[in-house]
């Protein structure tokens, strides 16, 4: 019974909308757009639109509006195959349909609810994109970069400057109940006048969807120059409903939940016109909470989708401050935070840019929130000791708290900086108190997962044996002599594996080509760069070579002895007292060799 997507396509681009309504509504042709009375509500003066060029009807009184098959199924009281049917059958398109009655829909407990605001926002883009007076909202959006395009895919609207235009139309058409209509949050009722009020007057209106898609809220924006001469809120939000909470729910959230979860980071912003900025520069995954401040329920909610947030709020005072309160929130996802230069907002830097310029620096403007931190509680007088003492004092348990020691160096440098009274160690003091006194109160797991990530940065962290063995390579690769001297040394091998490998090379040809380095393994090649790096004076001093490899010995053996011990515990803990015995033996007779 299913008809393919493709044959319902053909069908309807066999007929014109036009020829269809004219057979039963009188239409007169309105400049490029066709008028009649509507024959879906009773009315005296025209005001249903059929658009030819995108083969789509709307009626402003009612709100109805579709293609084709919508009319037929409205003007018929059919259900959507029936529809295609008859226009098949119109068109001479032989198309077997079988039109078994549909299932009910299942319908939501607040199914009213969500219709009416579908109603709405239909309603309300149809007045922007066709009126005069939406003309001259658009040329308002235009002006702020909103092409009509733009106007399409955010379902932007405008809610006419009448006390109950919405209203009537709404009610004429008699399909919702009073409770419907009070509860919709679209209307103000008032007591005095018994009589149901617009909530929305005279204002551009940003449609707000739940994860589904469907429109459960709006929030209007003034656009006049009287409306902002008589400070009117800039922005005005639908109340709460059974279908809108507003601590929960996100702007453009239905759309950049797919790519969040493929990108694993979501964009979080102040205000809607920054979202529609990041989109203009590709960036689809922003959001933006509905002129509040952060809350539990919003991160749970976006935790659905990922674990990582950009909070790209505003750079001026207010907007650092909210991001200092959205961090404590935040606490358990993944923090970065863009830095946007001159106070703007996102869509004030696009405006004064580029598209191309807001991509980028969204992308790459980003830090850490402890360096957001760092600048962001800097005293103001930073030569002020007191409040550099009490600023080190925060900093630092914040920095103590960081996973990795690599990163934390780094704050404590940047810190040290920052302050004309601290150097490098004294900073690093301070954190090491903290590191002390957290030690003891963090969780056993979450050691062991800071230690797991103090592990990764393996880059600089030398141990002592693979220091001493490099500052010997270095000297091996400078001074063909004691290359020659090695050469002959059959017993001599270093313990890092990679510098084996290097030493090998080193001997066969006499120095590492870059042929050779293009062909080693990745970390081969970075133990070469390591060695390479090695700060040593130019001439081998004294004894040099001989201390190296002292040292190198030592620090063999005491490693041996450490895992012997170790040995001789396990065994002992197991039990197994021959095996401790004859460990313990080896140790005895190892550190006798040592002395
Ligand atoms: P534009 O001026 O249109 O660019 O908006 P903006 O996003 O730059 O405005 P702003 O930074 O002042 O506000 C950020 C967000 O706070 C807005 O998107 C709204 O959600 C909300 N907001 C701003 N002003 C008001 C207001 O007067 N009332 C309410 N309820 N929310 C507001
Ligand atoms: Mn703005």
């Amino acid at each position: 019974m299913a008809i393919d997507k493709e044959m319902i396509a053909e069908i309807k681009n066999s007929v014109n909308i036009v020829d269809v309504i004219g057979e039963v509504v009188s239409l007169t042709k309105a400049g490029r757009n066709y008028l009649g009375l509507c024959p879906f509500h009773k009315e005296k003066t025209p005001s249903f639109n059929v658009i030819e060029d995108r083969q789509f009807f709307h009626c402003f009184g009612c709100g109805k509006s579709g293609d084709v098959f919508k009319f037929i199924e409205e003007y018929r009281q059919v259900n959507f195959l029936e529809s295609v049917k008859i226009i098949a059958e119109r068109a001479g398109i032989a198309v077997q349909v079988e039109t078994t009655p549909q299932p009910n829909r299942r319908l939501h407990p607040n199914q009213a609810l969500l219709d009416i605001h579908q109603d709405a926002a239909k309603f309300y883009h149809a007045v922007l994109m066709t009126t005069t007076i939406g003309q001259q909202a658009r040329a308002y959006l235009a002006e702020r970069g909103l092409t009509d395009d733009l106007l399409e895919v955010f379902n932007i609207g405008l809610a006419p400057d009448e006390a109950d235009f919405f209203y009537r139309q709404i009610s004429a058409k008699d399909k919702y109940d009073e409770n419907t209509l009070a509860n919709s949050g679209l209307f103000n009722f008032s007591e005095e006048n018994n009589r149901f009020y617009d909530a929305f007057r005279n204002r551009i209106m940003f449609p707000l969807t739940n994860d589904s898609g469907q429109v459960i809220a709006f929030s209007g924006r003034i656009w006049t120059e009287s409306d902002v001469e008589r400070k009117q809120a800039k922005y005005k939000n639908s109340r709460s409903t059974p279908i809108f909470n507003k601590s929960y729910e996100m702007y453009h959230l239905d759309k950049a939940k797919s790519v969040a979860s493929k990108q694993h980071e979501v964009y979080l912003m102040e205000g809607f016109m920054d979202v529609i900025a990041a989109y203009k520069a590709g960036v689809e995954n922003a959001v933006a909470s509905m002129g509040t401040a952060l809350t539990p329920e919003h991160v749970q909610h976006l935790k659905k989708f990922t674990k990582k947030v950009v909070l790209t709020y505003d750079g001026d005072t207010a907007g650092q401050n909210a991001i200092a309160k959205s961090l404590e929130i935040l606490s358990d996802m993944q923090v970065e935070i863009v830095r946007i230069p001159n106070q703007m907002d996102p869509d004030e830097f696009l405006q004064k840019n580029s598209p191309e310029a807001l991509g980028q620096l969204l992308q790459q403007s980003r830090v850490s929130s402890i360096e957001f931190l760092i600048h962001y509680l800097k005293p103001e007088n930073i030569d002020n000791l007191q409040a550099e003492i009490a600023f080190v004092e925060r900093i630092a348990k914040i920095i103590a708290a960081s996973p990795s020691i690599t990163a934390q160096n780094a704050y404590i440098n940047m810190v040290a900086e920052l302050l004309p009274d601290y150097d490098y160690f004294q900073v690093e003091q301070a954190v090491n108190n903290e590191r002390l006194s957290n030690r003891s109160a963090i969780s056993q797991e979450a050691r062991l997962q800071s230690m797991r990530v103090v592990e990764l940065p393996v880059s600089k962290a030398m141990t002592a044996l693979v220091r001493a063995e490099s500052q010997l390579m270095h000297r091996l690769l400078h001074h063909a002599y004691l290359l020659n001297e090695f050469r002959h040394r059959q017993d001599f091998i270093f313990d890092t594996a990679e510098l084996q490998i290097l030493f090998e090379l080193l001997k066969k040809q006499g120095e590492i080509t870059t042929v050779d380095l293009n062909q080693m393994e990745e970390n081969v090649r970075q133990m070469y760069y390591r060695v390479l790096e090695e700060n040593l004076p130019e001439e081998i001093a004294n004894n040099e070579v001989e201390a190296i490899e002292s040292r190198r010995n030592q620090l063999i053996q005491e490693r041996e002895l450490r895992k012997q011990s170790k040995q001789i515990r396990e065994s002992s803990n197991h039990g197994d007292t021959d095996q401790a015995l004859l460990a313990l033996e080896q140790l005895i007779a190892q550190k006798r060799n040592m002395e």
